[in-house]
């Protein structure tokens, strides 16, 4: 039994009159005790909402939610046990480090010994136990998202969703911050929901990744997993990059790539190739044929583009020797798949848009 499961959750906003837009469709996905999920996908496929069905602030039109096997549904937000760092956090100005994390246990009535002893934890927890008596003004960005955590933790949630958490951080800041919650996160050995659009958070941080697209999750697993077998060209194009290439199969070959062989019946296919999968032949290889139209080199790899007449240029990440040169632009060249087992091959219908 999965702690958090979403079964099959659908929610429309606006009304009849004025038209309804489906945000979650039928969207289903499951947690396992201890371990840090990732939804990651583009800006309004629903990721924020469906963290709201799991805390209570947004009510599903079908579908049902459980934490630990329970049926919480139409379980009031105030009884859910679920801590949430908001995409926005804002922390009150006028309270102190340890008054904001202390304000959620003031509401609940908490006698004020527990208080200051939980509140001492949570601070040391997160490494904030010399600026308990600051203000949220006196902090780094990285300081006050800290403190936006601890608020959370402190109430002893069974469950934390954290939707956003570093937005308001800088680059730098950001992925000092991603490892020290990956960190803190397993040394409370709390299982989490982390919503992002940024790809490499979500495999710094994650146990899994969950990406989604248009109210549905398009495909889950540990993200190495996914970067290697992604489900479909969206996925392949959201986590890593991906060459969406149109080819042709014929007597159970791939025309293109004669050592890929399809298992399906002949016909127009889309292979999903990363750049590193691909490699700078000489004209006349087996292969596409075209012309370098981009060249690049950073240090110990090349960025190579070749037009072949398809809707973008192919994209070609290579290993680059010591004392090799790029290829002048306008070169006739081959292009060729280096490991067929690590292309993917679908049916256009798959291969939508991203
Ligand atoms: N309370 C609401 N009323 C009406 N529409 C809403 C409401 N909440 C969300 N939406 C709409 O639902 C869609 C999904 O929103 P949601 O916030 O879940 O997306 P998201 O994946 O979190 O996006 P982002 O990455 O931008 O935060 C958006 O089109 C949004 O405008
Ligand atoms: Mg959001």
């Amino acid at each position: 039994m999965a702690h958090i499961e979403f079964d099959a959750i659908s929610k429309s906003f606006g009304s009849k009159s004025f038209g309804a837009t489906r945000v979650l469709d039928r969207c289903s996905l499951a947690v396992e005790k201890g371990r840090v999920m990732t939804l990651l996908g583009p800006s309004g496929c629903g990721k924020t909402t469906l963290l709201r069905t799991l805390a209570g602030f947004v009510a599903p039109d079908a579908g049902t939610v459980r934490l630990g096997g329970v049926d919480i549904t139409d379980l009031p937000a105030n009884r859910r046990q679920v801590g949430f760092v908001f995409q926005n956090y804002a922390l009150f100005p006028h309270l102190t480090v340890a008054g904001n994390v202390a304000y959620g246990l003031k509401v609940r009535r908490t006698s004020r010994h527990e208080t200051a002893e939980r509140v001492a934890r949570a601070l040391d927890l997160v490494g904030l136990t010399a600026q308990a008596d600051r203000w949220p003004a006196q902090l780094s960005g990285g300081q006050q998202q800290r403190v936006a955590i601890a608020r959370a933790l402190v109430l002893e949630p069974a469950v934390l969703l954290l939707d956003e958490p570093f937005n308001a951080l800088d680059a730098k800041l950001r992925l000092a911050m991603q490892v020290e919650l990956r960190k803190l996160i397993a040394r409370v050995g709390i299982t989490s929901i982390f919503v992002t659009h940024d790809q490499t958070e979500a495999m710094t941080l994650s146990d899994d990744v969950a990406v989604m697209q248009g109210g549905r999750i398009e495909q889950v697993g540990p993200p190495l997993a996914i970067y290697d077998r992604p489900a479909t060209a969206f996925v392949a194009g959201f986590i890593g990059r991906a060459n969406l290439l149109p080819v042709r199969v014929a007597g159970g070959r791939v025309a293109e790539v004669p050592a890929l062989a399809a298992t399906t019946g002949d016909g127009a296919r889309i292979l999903v190739v990363r750049p590193e999968n691909l490699a700078i032949a000489g004209p006349g290889a087996a292969g596409w044929q075209g012309r370098v139209v981009f060249a690049s080199a950073l240090g110990p790899t090349t960025e190579i583009e070749v037009d072949i007449g398809a809707a973008e240029p192919l994209r070609v990440a290579a290993t680059r020797r010591a004392g090799e040169a790029l290829p002048p632009l306008g070169q006739a060249v081959g292009v060729q798949v280096v490991d067929p087992a690590g292309a993917l091959l679908l049916a256009p219908g798959d291969a939508h848009d991203r």
